[in-house]
């Protein structure tokens, strides 16, 4: 193991004995106690920092944050997750537009690209703080009426089902690494190009329909994935052989320099 990541497991160990909140020592006593250059614990510092586990504010300290969110990869919604979690979930509707469906989200939601599409925008929250930042289509036909206040603080899988007698069934969901762009990271108040993860979830209802595509950016600093890992018979058994995707459920594209490069399934 290299020096830096050495040190970064030593720090690591201190998160983990100190109460979310707690400073932890000056870089100066630090590298003593360490026996590393202070060159080499901040860099293991700026990475942990970068990776959500400490919290570097000027002119006070570096503090111990939050244990990230394990999220699991299951059609669940995200009030459902936060609840479990014992978490309160919030949510703030920024917008709701009437926009037709075009080439691209037609295909997705299976419909015509003329089809009047409900667009919403969504600020998630747990316990106040900002975790997500949604982007739901959803076609008008199987949400009529539907406004702008009903989503505010409300599960929309929970308004799908007691009014609109949808209940969502299945689904396909991509994940992909980004960082956050200008308007994501102002209204989820992170820095620009913060890392985070992209879902984009295509979900159906119990008679088959497309319900919705969902765009989601949920801050990589806040969230780890999890999965279970089954071998891959059982895997199959219990899912049906998925036909599309390739056993690991990754794509891989060569691009046109040659390169291979994981890319999202369309
Ligand atoms: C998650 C998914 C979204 C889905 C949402 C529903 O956040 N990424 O695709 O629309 O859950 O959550 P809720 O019912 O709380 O609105």
């Amino acid at each position: 193991m290299g020096k830096q990541d050495d040190t970064r497991e030593r720090v690591l160990d201190l998160i983990e004995s100190l109460a979310v909140g707690r400073a932890i020592p000056s870089e100066r006593q630090l590298s003593q106690e360490l026996g590393v250059s202070r060159l080499t614990l901040r860099a293991a510092i700026d990475e942990l920092v970068r990776d959500g586990r400490l919290d570097r504010r000027h002119g006070s300290g570096t503090f111990v944050t939050e244990p990230k969110i394990a999220q699991p990869l299951t059609l669940t919604s995200f009030t459902d997750d936060m609840r479990r979690r014992g978490m309160t979930p919030s949510s703030r509707t920024l917008d709701l537009s009437l926009v037709s469906a075009g080439a691209r989200l037609a295909r997705r939601l299976q419909v015509s690209p003329e089809e009047r599409i409900v667009r919403v925008q969504r600020l998630r929250l747990a316990d106040g703080e900002t975790m997500a930042l949604e982007v739901l289509h959803v076609p008008e036909t199987l949400v009529p009426g539907l406004a702008k206040g009903d989503l505010e603080n409300r599960s929309f899988y929970d308004l799908l089902q007691e009014r609109y007698e949808i209940v969502i069934a299945s689904g396909t969901q991509t994940i992909e690494p980004t960082v956050t762009n200008e308007e994501e990271s102002a209204l989820l108040g992170v820095p620009l190009h913060t890392p985070a993860f992209l879902f984009e979830r295509t979900t159906r209802s119990e008679s088959g329909r497309t319900v919705e595509f969902v765009r989601s950016v949920y801050r990589g600093d806040r969230y780890q994935l999890v999965t279970e890992l089954l071998p891959r018979r059982a895997r199959s058994r219990a899912r049906g052989e998925t036909a599309a995707l390739g056993g690991d459920g990754i794509t891989m594209t060569a691009d046109s320099f040659g390169n291979r490069n994981h890319r999202r399934k369309e």
